[in-house]
């Protein structure tokens, strides 16, 4: 199997200065390789699969409806505001300056669905606690999370909530 790591590259002052973007957009691009990347988030669910991925939006869409249909599972989107049409529940979370917030329909799932929370990558980690409090608020059983790519100097892993798993395909 090739590397599919080596091809995410870094983007310097982006979105901001001094911020190095980790560009996943020719993994994406190589059939090859996207199909290795979303088998190594795949793979640790299968023995057990979830009733469903919940993407965050935007990366966590492209990799949460590929590693739903490699579980054949269901996929539910985690969006930032006012872009579901339906009654939703929303969780606010706080950013290195200011504030966002997700959204997730309130009908997404039958109660007690278990799930599994996608994402590209953890950095600060508010992101993706922020779409597990989310799900839980509405009643799910998160049985973990998977991201793309952990930032560890960023230190994300310390606001998650273990025992919960937190399975990352590729660290730097
Ligand atoms: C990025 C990334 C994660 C989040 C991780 O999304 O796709 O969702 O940041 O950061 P955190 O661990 O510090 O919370 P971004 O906010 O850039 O939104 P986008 O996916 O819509 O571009």
């Amino acid at each position: 199997m090739a590397d599919w790591t080596r091809l995410i590259r870094d983007i310097p002052d982006f979105p901001k200065p001094g911020i190095v973007f980790k560009d996943i957009s020719p993994v994406l691009a190589d059939a090859a390789a996207f199909a290795d990347a979303v088998e190594a988030m795949a793979a640790p669910w299968r023995a057990a699969p979830p009733q469903a991925v919940l993407g965050v939006e935007a990366r966590g869409f492209i990799l949460g409806a590929a590693m739903a249909q490699a579980l054949g599972c269901g996929f539910v989107p985690v969006r930032k505001p006012g872009k579901l049409p339906g009654p939703v529940l929303a969780q606010d979370y706080a950013l290195e300056y200011g504030s966002d917030r997700l959204e997730v329909h309130v009908d997404a799932l039958p109660a007690h669905s278990r799930v599994v929370v996608v994402d590209d990558v953890l950095a600060t980690g508010g992101t993706l606690a922020a779409a597990v409090a989310l799900a839980q608020r509405q009643g799910m059983a998160v049985a973990g999370a998977a991201v793309l790519v952990e930032l560890s100097a960023l230190a994300g892993r310390t606001r998650w909530m273990h025992p919960l798993p937190l399975l990352a395909a590729a660290a730097w």
